[in-house]
This record gives C-alpha cells, structure tokens and sequence, in this order.
C-alpha cells in the first residue's frame, strides 16, 4: 500500500472532518456575510453620525465590531472551528502514524530510491519562526519527538485542504498536488516558452504540492527545501513512494546554500506571509541570486492587501492575526510587493504582481522575470 493510500480516515473520522468543513464554511461564509451586513446597516451610518466621516482604517474600525454579540460569536465559532480542525485530524493521524512512519522510513532507506534528502544537523531554526504555531497547530512546524516523527506533516496534510475548501479555494483530498498543479499552470501562461532544467520549490512545507512541478517538468531536475526537518523528511519519503527523483534540503530560505543562478524557475505557495516579515527582502534577494539569467520567479500568497479588501473583511483577517494563529499575515499583506520585488533587484517592466482567480477566490501571484 503506498503512503497516500495509508493515508485514509475511517468513516466516522471522515464524517467528524466533513463536519468541521462545513460548520468553518458557515463561520467563514454567511456569518462574515452578516457582519459584513451589520457594518453597512448599524456600525458605518452610526459612526459617520457621530465623526462625520467614514472609519479611514480597520484599527478604526475593529473597537466597533469588538463590541458587537454577533463578532463574539464570530470569533468564537472560529477559535472552535479551528481546535475541532486539529482535533479531528489528529484522530486520523494518531491512529495511522505508526504505519506512515514505518512506510516512511522504508522508502528513506531505499538503496534504489530516485531522488535525495539533505538534513541539517547544524541547523539553529531561527526565531520567532521556530516558537509559532501557525494556524495553531498543535506543536507547529517544527516539532519532532523522535527521528522519523511524522505528527507535524501528517497534521498539516490532513487539515490544509479542508481549511483551504472551507475558504472557497479548491475541494482536494489530503496530499493532492493541487495547488502545485495551479502554480505550474500559472507558470506556463506566464512563460510557455520557458523549458526549466532545475526547479526549486521555495519553503515546500511537507513536500506533497512539490510533486505537481515533477510531474509539469518531468525531464527537470527537481529540488525542494524547507526549514522544517519532519516536514521535508516526509516529502522525500512522499515523492519517493510516487516514483518521482526530487531533492529535499533542510534550508534556511533567507540563505540557502544553493550557488548563484541555480535555478531556470522557482516558485512558492504561501511562504512569504507565513515567514517573519523582517526577513522578507532577504527571502526575495535570494530567489533572485537563485535564478539563472532569463529565469522566472512565481509565488502564489493571500490576496487580502488592504487595498483589495471592505473593511469588515479587513477587521476578521486582524482577528485571525492577533488570535488564530497568522501573526505574519498583517504585515505582509501590509507590504507594497511590487517595491518589494524592484528592492530585490527585479526591473519594474518584469515584475509580476496580479491577483489570479481560484475557485470561489483569488490568490495573489508574484515574482518577476531574471533579465537574460
Ligand atoms: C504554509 S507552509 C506552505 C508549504 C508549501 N509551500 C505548501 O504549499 O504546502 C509555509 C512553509 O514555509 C516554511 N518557512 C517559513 N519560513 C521559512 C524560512 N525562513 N526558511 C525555510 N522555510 C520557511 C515553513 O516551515 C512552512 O513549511
């Protein structure tokens, strides 16, 4: 049986995981909607009466919503959504975490596997990267109790999709490449000439979306890093049972350790909102190094830039921020990527900055053109 097969919830996980879908997709969709209402309704006419003008930002505007029954309620169906999002992937995971990790460790063992893993043992994670828990995943990231300890990326496997689904943005089982297949399709209307002999998947998470661009490119060479011991351990593995030579490295992305103009293209998904924002020139400085002259850089993040977003929608993605587990999200989305991108080196007549739409949603693609 190969390790995605393993990967199944009995009937009563998988009905106890649908639920959580749909009561996250209420809580995001009609509920968001009815304070979106009561803004336009109440909340904005009672405070043009009183200031003569409208809230100029969402830090005006968040004490309106903070005193309102209906945003308690909002953000505490939330905040439950997400502990019954960990809880009931953890049940899967607890019950098969025996299996993976022995399948795992197989594949790693492999004399005649296609592809490689590179391990820091030297590796310092750095803060405050390494103490977060994004989403609020229990342990985050990071955490291994053993060597071959398969909790974090089984976690982040089995709960991103229905996360993502109760978005509006796909509807794809745990471990399906989808939004590598997105990206690698972005790519190619962006650059159908472009032949990629290397690819790098920049901070790949687990791995699984890095099979996508394997399979866009096959006859490329292939290499995936993230900082995340557990979690590239479990890509190597993952692409290894699929059949698939992909390089995974334990890196740090604001110096890799990959020579200069290494890379025809390289892409992300939803890394940079999810790295300290301080570090965000040096992660764009190094995609750039990275390309190879006439290389393309794409990454694919959220596209909740103030400028795009009511302010009601402003003021839930702060509460995300300060209570859900998204503490890069603000000030990323707060940044001007296209100056960002022209810092890093990018000439402004080759920088991509467009929001591309997703299902229910859109994403926000971003990147630039290395001139040849
Ligand atoms: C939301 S995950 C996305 C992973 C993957 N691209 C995907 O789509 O599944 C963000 C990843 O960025 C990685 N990351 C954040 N900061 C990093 C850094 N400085 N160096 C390397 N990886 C980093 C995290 O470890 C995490 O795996």
């Amino acid at each position: 049986m190969t390790l995605r097969e393993l990967y199944r919830p009995t009937q009563d996980e998988a009905a106890r995981q649908a639920f959580v879908g749909a009561f996250k997709s209420y809580v995001n969709g009609p509920l968001e909607t009815q304070l979106a209402e009561l803004y336009e309704s109440a909340l904005l006419p009672d405070f043009v009466a009183r200031e003569g003008r409208a809230p100029k930002s969402r830090e005006e505007a968040v004490p309106l919503f903070e005193a309102e029954p209906l945003y308690q309620l909002w953000s505490s169906l939330v905040y439950t959504s997400q502990d019954l999002l960990w809880e009931t992937s953890g049940e899967t995971v607890d019950r098969l975490k025996p299996e993976i990790e022995a399948a795992a460790a197989a594949l790693i063992q492999n004399p005649g596997k296609k592809g490689s893993l590179h391990l820091d043992p030297t590796m310092v994670l750095p803060e405050p990267i390494a103490s977060t828990e994004i989403h609020r995943q229990p342990g985050g990231y990071f955490h291994q109790s053993y060597d071959g300890d398969m909790t974090a990326p089984a976690l982040y496997m089995g709960a991103v999709e229905t996360y993502r689904a109760a978005k509006g943005l796909g509807n794809s089982d745990p471990g399906e490449p989808a939004m590598g297949r997105y990206i690698a399709g972005l790519v190619k209307n962006y650059a159908p000439d472009l032949k990629p002999a290397r690819v790098l998947d920049f901070g790949c998470g687990n791995g699984t979306q890095t099979v996508a661009y394997a399979q866009a490119w096959p006859e490329a060479e292939i290499h995936a890093f993230d900082l995340s011991a557990p979690f590239v351990r479990f890509g190597h593995a993952w692409a290894e049972d699929q059949g698939l030579a992909i390089h995974y490295h334990q890196m740090n992305a604001a110096r890799t350790g990959f020579p200069d103009a290494h890379f025809d293209l390289i892409v992300s998904h939803i890394v940079c909102h999810e790295t300290w924002h301080d570090i965000l020139d040096d992660l764009l400085a190094e995609m750039r190094r990275l390309l190879r002259p006439g290389g393309l850089l794409l990454n694919l993040d959220i596209p909740y830039q103030p400028h795009m977003l009511p302010i009601p929608k402003q003021v839930t993605n702060h509460w995300q921020v300060v209570h859900n587990g998204e503490p890069f999200w603000t000030r990323f989305a707060d940044t001007d990527i296209r100056a960002a991108l022209a810092k890093a080196g990018f000439a402004d007549d080759d920088i991509i900055a467009d929001y591309q739409p997703m299902g229910a949603g859109r994403m926000y693609a971003f990147g630039g053109w290395k001139r040849a």
